[in-house]
């Protein structure tokens, strides 16, 4: 049983341990077969519904990692018993509206995925939550996903727009069509979690396709959800009147975390690495078509459906690249890889230009700006002109800066990632982010050969 104390103390030492810096230099050839650990996206959803299904959901190859492991406890908080038995993780679900008000504030660290889709839960439920986060989720914007929410009904303290916040839910939610202002799959999942409590029919109306597993997820439960395809986007609906069952669900590996150790073996020369299992879901392989687009020479091998989603093996051998323009159609479906792909184009003969990126301004941090701060810092030519991002890239990688990270797991990731070609070493200024969503990132790299170097190290 994991219990909800042991994993606060966790939670906090993930959140206010005093940084770690970290470098990553030049490395001898990669090569390797590996997995990623589960999908967090997957992750978040499989523990929600399974908390508000009926019955007994065992999940495999759930992400053990902060986030995650606080919306377990989030829902722990909420009556719902959850613990590890093995190698799966077993929820005892309370049934839709069955969750119970916490005897104190739910806190989701780093973690906007875990508040946002939790708050779509909490909403049909008559109770008074409080909601708070680390220094950089207590940043992010909330009202995205508490305007559909309150017009469903429910009520929000002192007119808060970012953490710490009150809510209160309410049995009577109102059922809504909302039209998504901006393509978040999490304002999307909020709602239909919520609508899952209305009486009548919820829909979401996207004008640009994202992420699609809360959808996916919900039938797998055994909820009726309708998507229809319209002009420039989609509506998807879900009743009120749905009963969830539990189910077994096995995470399949997360793209956004196999996302670096693609890069890596396209920066270091001679490499060769299999990534095993991973999610291909066309909601979630942005960063790989543009990786081809790019001259990558990566292959999607055994391509096969695991727990409703479509996996594969991927295969990426070391390549010459050429900058691209990544069309703005394109980020709901790789918004989470763009620093990670600038931190490539260094290493690509051109210009990549990446357009369109206005949400990258409200993730973990504003990482347009980290992302071209860090490159400026390792002499690597970017800029940020409105939204869009432009790195000059094949002039070589000079290293030897150190960037600011800013609490985000991904910038720190995507750094190390650079120093592995760069001629001198890249350090982040804090690594210890990194276990909000890949724990397993530095040994996984240390074993396919990649050169790491702690800050005590470097220092001597
Ligand atoms: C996520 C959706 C995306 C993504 C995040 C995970 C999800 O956020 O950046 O890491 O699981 O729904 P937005 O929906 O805000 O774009």
């Amino acid at each position: 049983m994991i219990s909800g104390p042991i994993r606060a103390e966790a939670r906090k030492a993930v959140s206010h341990a005093p940084p770690s810096p970290l470098s990553a230099g030049k490395s001898p050839a990669l090569s390797g077969r590996v997995r990623v650990p589960g999908d967090k996206s997957i992750s978040h959803r499989a523990l929600m519904l399974g908390a508000i299904a009926t019955g007994r959901t065992r999940i495999s190859g759930l992400l053990e990692a902060e986030d995650v492991l606080n919306t377990a406890g989030a829902l722990q908080a909420l009556g719902c018993p959850i613990r590890k038995e093995a190698m799966t993780w077993e929820v005892l679900g309370r049934g839709v509206g069955g969750l119970a008000e916490p005897a104190g504030d739910l806190d989701f660290g780093n973690s906007g995925t875990g508040t946002r889709l939790m708050m779509g839960l909490i909403a049909g439920h008559d109770m008074t939550v409080r909601l708070i986060g680390d220094a950089s989720l207590s940043k992010r914007p909330m009202v995205r996903v508490l305007k559909p929410l309150m017009q469903m009904g429910v009520e929000v303290s002192n007119g808060a727009t970012t953490l710490p916040l009150t809510m209160r839910g309410t049995l009577d939610l109102i059922p809504i069509a909302y039209t998504l202002p901006v393509a978040s799959a999490q304002i999307k999942s909020a709602v239909l979690l919520a609508g899952l409590h209305a009486a009548g029919a919820t829909t979401v109306i996207e004008p640009q396709a994202t992420r699609d597993h809360t959808e996916r997820m919900l039938r797998h439960f055994g909820a009726e959800v309708t998507t229809t395809g319209r002009e420039g986007g989609r509506a998807i609906t879900v009743r009120g009147d749905n009963e969830l069952d539990g189910r077994d669900v096995k995470v399949p590996g997360d793209p956004s975390s196999a996302a670096f150790l693609a890069a890596a073996a396209l920066i270091v020369p001679g490499s060769d690495v299999t990534i095993e299992g991973v999610l291909i879901n066309p909601t979630r392989t942005g960063f790989y078509a543009t990786l081809r687009e790019m001259g990558a020479d990566l292959r999607f091998l055994d391509e096969r459906e695991e727990g409703g989603e479509p996996v594969a093996d991927l295969c990426v051998r070391h390549s010459k690249l050429t900058g691209v323009r990544v069309p703005p159609e394109r980020a709901p479906s790789m918004i989470d890889e763009y620093p990670v792909l600038a931190c490539l184009a260094a290493y690509a003969d051109g210009e990549t230009r990446m357009e369109d990126l206005a949400e990258l301004k409200v993730k973990e941090s504003d990482r347009l700006a980290a992302t071209a701060a860090g490159l400026v810092s390792n002499g690597v030519p970017a800029k940020v002109e409105g939204d869009t991002l432009i790195v000059a890239g094949g002039k070589g990688v000079r290293g030897g800066g150190t960037v600011a990270t800013h609490l985000d797991h991904r910038i720190a990731m995507a750094f190390l990632t650079l120093g592995l070609g760069a001629d001198r070493p890249v350090t982040v200024d804090d690594a210890g982010m990194i276990a909000t969503s890949f724990p397993e990132f530095r040994g996984l790299m240390e074993g396919l050969g990649a050169t790491f170097i702690d800050a005590e190290t470097a220092r001597r």
